[in-house]
């Protein structure tokens, strides 16, 4: 480690005002002492000055458990018990004696102190919700991510909310598509398309819902209905019985292969080694963009970004996740819990590819040629999609 150690911040300062003078607003004597103005004399060098000896070496650090290695160069270390994580990888990197917010650190071990397969920059991917702006009325709080907040997300934005007993979601439409997952408890939601065919329907935690944006009419078509928005508000009770909201439409029921509901929680996931999957519609996900948001555990995730740049970032739950159609990326978990993360794509078709998958259905002499893979590593590739892959022991 480096023996001398300099912790600055750089500012570049915009041309400021200069401030009032103080007596312009000091209408009361204060006892001071010391002095305000930075004397002149101290500006430039000063060949009589002695060198400063301060020595930042001994600040004491604990490293994480193989950071101190130069082999592994792209394990993820664990900072969640380490109090002042630092940005060292086995020789690289040197202590932070600085200002620092080590909770940060602490849950994001591959941004302080990045895998060596880490490359070049790549556009933030990351965004915790706990950072929204929490807007919270008597009948709901609702927080949400957006491209204001996450300038990668550009197809798709997020809110985070809860509906207290009887709280209704304003009658509404946008410009944009909504989807939603209900995390908790249960909602009826009803909604009509263009052509005047209704629906009702009740959804619980693990289901879904979709509403395409606008019916299919233009947004004139709203002009004359109130500006101010009821937003969320307190309701009456539902009736339990949902035969009693079911009115009847002249034009008939939403048909079902259009529904704007799914029972998703009742969808049997495909247990693979390593994991469960639940596919609704139907990773590099080529048709689409992903957004994503972490439900439980703690996952790293590399996204790669053609032609050189790959960065890792750490997520658990309640953060946002983006990553943009061309981009390549896996996720491992690094905690002791089941990672579950809501992926949602904007795209009518659920489609992946799958690293090992694509190596094992290309000639393997092309991979070899590419690659330098051995025969064993390829006759272990599998031709079926894995989707999660257990680890190795
Ligand atoms: C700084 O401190 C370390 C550890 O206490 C010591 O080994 C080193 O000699 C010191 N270096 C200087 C320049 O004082
Ligand atoms: C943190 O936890 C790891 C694994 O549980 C353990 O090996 C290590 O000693 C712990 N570190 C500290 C500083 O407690
Ligand atoms: C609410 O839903 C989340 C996400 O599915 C789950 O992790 C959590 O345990 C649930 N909370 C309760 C109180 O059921
Ligand atoms: C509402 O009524 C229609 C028939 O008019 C029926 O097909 C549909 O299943 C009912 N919906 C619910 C949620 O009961
Ligand atoms: C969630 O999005 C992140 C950020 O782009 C990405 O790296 C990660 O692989 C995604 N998660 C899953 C499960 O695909």
């Amino acid at each position: 480690m480096k023996s001398r150690y300099l912790s600055l911040l750089l500012l570049h300062l915009a041309s400021a005002a200069p401030a009032p003078p103080l007596s312009s607003y000091a209408t009361r004597v204060i006892s001071t002492s010391g002095v305000l103005t930075a004397t002149v004399g101290l500006a430039g060098p000063d060949p009589s000055a002695p060198p400063s000896t301060q020595n930042t070496t001994d600040i004491p650090i604990v490293l994480a458990p193989g950071q101190d290695s130069n082999s592994n160069g792209d394990i993820s270390f664990d900072f969640l018990n380490i109090t002042n994580p630092q940005p060292i990888r086995g020789d690289l990197g040197a202590s932070d004696p600085g200002p620092h917010n080590s909770a940060y650190d602490q849950q994001n071990p591959n941004t302080l102190a990045r895998p060596s397969t880490d490359s070049g920059d790549v556009q933030q991917a990351k965004w915790p919700m706990g950072l929204s702006n929490n807007r919270l009325t008597n009948a709901e709080w609702a927080r949400q991510q957006n491209i204001a907040v996450l300038p990668a997300a550009k197809e798709m934005a997020g809110v985070d909310m809860r509906l207290e007993l009887n709280a209704y979601r304003e009658l509404h439409w946008h410009s944009a598509n909504e989807w939603a997952y209900i995390f908790n408890g249960s909602a009826r939601i009803s909604a009509i398309d263009s052509f005047g065919h209704n629906f009702v329907d009740d959804v619980k935690e693990g289901d879904l819902w979709y509403f395409p944006s606008n019916f299919g009419v233009p947004m004139a078509a709203f002009d004359k209905i109130p500006e101010s928005q009821l937003y969320i508000f307190g309701g009456t009770p539902a009736p339990a019985d949902i035969e009693k909201q079911n009115v009847t439409s002249p034009y008939g029921q939403i048909p079902a292969q259009t529904s704007f509901s799914f029972h998703f929680s009742e969808e049997e996931p495909l247990e693979v080694p390593g994991g469960s999957v639940k596919i609704i519609a139907a990773a590099l996900h080529p048709n689409s963009d992903e957004w994503n948001f972490s439900l439980s555990g703690r996952a790293r995730i590399t996204v790669f970004d053609a032609p050189d740049a790959a960065r890792t970032f750490d997520y658990a739950a309640g953060d946002v996740g983006y990553i943009a159609i061309d981009q390549g990326h896996y996720i491992e978990n690094v905690g002791d819990e089941n990672v579950v993360v809501l992926e949602i794509l904007k795209a009518p078709q659920f489609q992946g590819i799958s690293l090992g998958q694509w190596m094992a259905l290309t000639p393997p002499q092309v991979i070899q040629d590419t690659l330098g893979l051995d025969d064993a590593t390829l006759e272990g590739l599998t031709k079926e999609k894995q989707f999660v892959v257990a680890a190795q022991p």
